[in-house]
Parts: C-alpha cells; sequence; structure tokens
C-alpha cells in the first residue's frame, strides 16, 4: 500500500511513520508528504529521507477551501497513494473531499476520543481534573475529529501537569500509537490498537 503524509509543523508524527516504515516488514511505504505550509519544519526532515515533498500554501487561496484541496488533489494524484495519514495537519477538510478518501485517510488527535474534539485538548482534560489523557488514530469522515476510532493510547494526569507537559507525553504515545495503527490498517485490519 502506498501512503501520503499531509503535514503543517514539524512532523514528529510523519517521522515516526516513516522510520517505521523503513523497517521493511511493513505492508506499506510511503510515496510524498504534502504540507499546507511552504515553511513547515517536517519538509525538510521528510526531503533528507529521499522522500518527495510538497506544498500548496493555503494562504493562497484566502478560504476558497475547494480551491485548495483541488489543488492539493492534483498534487497527491500525481503520487497515486492508497491511504492518506493526516499528521500535525491543522486544516479542516471539506465533505467533498473527504468522501473522496473516507475509508483511506486516517487522522491523529490528541485526546481520548470523543473526549475534547477541537483544540486545547491537553488543557481542557487537566481543567475537567481528569486522571488520563491520550490520544486517538480515527478514520476521518466529515465530523471533525469524529470517525470510527483505530486505536488509542492512554497517559496518566498527574497533580501539577501543565498542558506542556501533558503534551509531551502524549505526543511520545501518538510516536508509538500511529505506527502501530498504520501497519494494522495497511494490512486490512482495522482492529483498534489499544496502548
Ligand atoms: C501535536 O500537537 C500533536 O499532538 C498533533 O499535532 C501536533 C503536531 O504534531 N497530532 P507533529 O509533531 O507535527 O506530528
Amino acid at each position: 500500500k502506498s501512503v501520503a503524509i499531509l503535514i503543517s509543523g514539524g512532523g514528529s508524527n510523519m517521522l515516526a511513520l516513516l522510520d517505521d516504515m523503513a523497517k521493511g516488514d511493513h505492508p506499506a511505504r510511503p510515496v510524498c508528504v504534502i504540507s499546507n505550509d511552504p515553511g513547515a519544519g517536517g519538509l525538510a526532515r521528510a526531503a533528507e529521507r529521499g522522500l518527495a515533498v510538497d506544498a500548496v500554501d493555503h494562504r493562497k487561496y484566502r478560504g476558497d477551501r475547494p480551491a485548495f484541496e483541488a489543488e492539493l488533489t492534483r498534487r497527491l494524484k500525481a503520487h497515486q497513494p492508497d491511504i492518506l495519514c493526516l499528521a500535525g495537519f491543522m486544516r479542516i477538510l471539506t465533505d467533498g473531499f473527504v468522501a473522496r478518501w473516507e475509508g483511506r485517510m486516517l487522522n491523529i488527535h490528541p485526546s481520548l476520543l470523543p473526549k475534547y474534539r477541537g483544540l486545547h485538548t491537553h488543557a481542557r482534560a487537566i481543567e475537567a481534573g481528569d486522571e488520563e489523557g491520550g490520544c486517538s488514530v480515527h478514520e476521518v469522515t466529515s465530523e471533525l475529529d469524529g470517525g470510527p476510532i483505530l486505536g488509542q493510547a492512554r497517559v496518566p494526569i498527574v497533580p501539577g501537569d501543565t498542558p506542556e507537559a501533558l503534551a509531551a507525553r502524549v505526543l511520545s504515545a501518538e510516536h508509538r500509537l500511529y505506527p502501530a495503527v498504520l501497519r494494522r490498517f495497511a494490512a486490512g485490519d482495522r482492529t483498534p490498537v489499544l496502548l
């Protein structure tokens, strides 16, 4: 299976996926990394690993999401990916784009869905006095952060935790969870990974 990864920033989740796919016994291989930000640090890290990289600057489409997504689709088509992994990708995709990729597009979200969809997940979990935080990988559907769960990893929230401390703890769990989910998903197995 060929995999395209969409990023917006540093791409630490992208790297975890690339490193795991480089192990050779993996049912998937990466074909390209595309960002909505030409300055995304992850593009250089992907290029260093010999991967095709591309960027479609969403600021050039001033709120015209369909036009942005048409260009994104054109760039993706060049690589014929079977699977799309959103990894720290911070743009909301329209129902049209999602429908075209339904069943083949994954996203990682830094909370134990269905809790804390949207932003500021760590601060909200701490604020609520939760004893655990975590991350979820789900299939992307038109419901924001709402598709079928393919994996979850739980981490403790300790007294005095700041959102930054929890974010770091969750991020390292993401780097374990996402590769494990992609291995299963690319092999056609949708059994949730629970870490
Ligand atoms: C992180 O906040 C992570 O929790 C979320 O996206 C952000 C950046 O991730 N998934 P990455 O380092 O760009 O993969």
